[in-house]
């Protein structure tokens, strides 16, 4: 019997020495390290991760003091000590995420949620798998990545001008064209989302991870229209490709670059302040808030909204006074186990944003779980598209 308690005591410090260098691998993959160096980091230390559980029941189960045959923990050799420390902590560390992740609940300021699946294979009657990069993932069981969830949600922002009532924003992130998703998969995903008739569209970055998919543009985003625009950033994924280009064609499109800038929108009466960020992989934050109010007095703004690839940059802009910032990139850690929820997500902050909504004083960010990704597997985390409705009263009230 104890035994077996010292078996699960090893295994659950084993979950937890893994969890310590997942941590690593979530900070790494949210800095601007290129794909080279990240890719061989995560390889020597998922070894690690694979390695660590061998020594660990070999040498402290089997060897010295050898918990599993009759040894006991104050026999425990001194530099143990330590490691086995960090790896509790560890432990705890993703019990508290998946705590995090079982009681999440949207914040108050969204009032509604309805979500509708869109089954891609079905509804094309076709195989839609490519051969793109790891096309043989797309065909795991269980793998969610034909199974698009189109979210509508509507917050409530107090702020919002009164003649902005209902104002509509597409929510389109993590595109990701590779040739391992087939084109039509994306051409029909644009339309469908193009029906929902948005007000403004918003792309949230990481559009390609291969150049030669670039001419898709011609049938996906660059037709979609929307009376008061269709704005775009760039995510870390283009950095590594000719992201110059791809801005200029999407330019050329008639999609409006929003990367370190802010554009003034002018609707019923009010004005509406777009801006983009793609830090830190390309540029710089746009120009603060309030230094635009110093110098310019007439600088006031009913409604700022700012676009940035990552959720990293939320803390950056409720201290500068935005009412809601929408992002992507971390794909909702699109991998999530039953209970634990996600384990990765390319952030600061690890999971905690890794997809939903949250708000912190009085902006609101929401954080799409994209489209797509270099890898094509998602396990209960469903690809998704979300329109957006702004209100400035709540729906239950009205
Ligand atoms: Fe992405």
């Amino acid at each position: 019997m104890e035994a077996i308690a010292n078996g699960l005591i090893l295994l659950m410090l084993s979950i937890g020495h893994a969890e310590l260098w997942i941590m690593v691998i979530n900070r790494t993959h949210a800095l601007p390290i290129h794909d080279a160096w990240l890719k061989r980091l995560r390889h020597i230390l998922e070894l690690a991760i694979v390695l660590f559980p061998i020594v660990l029941f070999l040498s402290v189960g089997l060897y010295a003091p050898g918990v599993l045959v009759g040894g006991t923990w104050s026999q425990l050799s001194f530099w143990w000590k330590p490691v086995l420390l960090l790896c509790t902590l560890g432990f705890l560390g993703l019990m508290y995420s998946a705590f995090r992740h079982l009681f999440y609940k949207p914040p108050r300021q969204q009032t509604e949620t309805q979500s509708e699946l869109i089954q891609m294979r079905e509804r094309l009657n076709q195989d839609l798998i490519g051969e793109g990069p790891y096309h043989y993932l797309a065909g795991l069981p269980l793998n969610q990545v034909f199974s698009v969830e189109f979210t509508r949600k509507t917050f409530q922002i107090p702020r919002l001008p009164a003649n902005w009532e209902g104002l509509t924003i597409l929510h389109v992130s993590d595109l990701h064209f590779s040739g391992t998703l087939k084109r039509e998969y994306f051409v029909e995903l644009c339309r469908i989302a193009q029906e929902s008739k948005p007000d403004l569209i918003i792309f949230a970055g990481d559009l390609l991870d291969e150049m030669k998919c670039l001419d898709w543009l011609d049938d996906t985003l660059g037709p979609m229209q929307a009376p008061l625009g269709r704005f775009f950033i760039l995510g870390n994924h283009d950095w590594h490709q000719e992201s110059l280009q791809i801005r200029e064609t999407l330019s050329g499109m008639g999609w409006i670059d929003l990367s370190a800038t802010s554009f003034c929108l002018q609707h019923a009466g009010h004005t509406l302040q777009l801006a983009g960020t793609e830090v830190p992989w390309m540029g710089t934050h746009p120009e603060s808030r309030r230094s635009a109010s110093e110098e310019n007095s007439e600088s006031e703004f009913d409604f700022l909204l700012l676009v940035s690839h990552t959720p990293d940059n939320f803390h950056w802009a409720v201290r500068e006074g935005y009412d809601l910032v929408l992002s992507g990139h971390t794909h909702g850690g699109q991998v999530r186990l039953p209970l634990i929820g996600p384990v990765f997500a390319p952030s600061l902050h690890g999971t905690r944003y890794a997809s939903g909504t949250f708000a912190r004083g009085s902006t609101m960010l929401h954080v799409s779980r994209g489209v797509s990704g270099i890898h094509p597997l998602r396990w209960f985390c469903r690809p998704e598209i979300s329109l957006l409705t702004l209100r400035t009263t709540d729906d239950a009230a009205r």
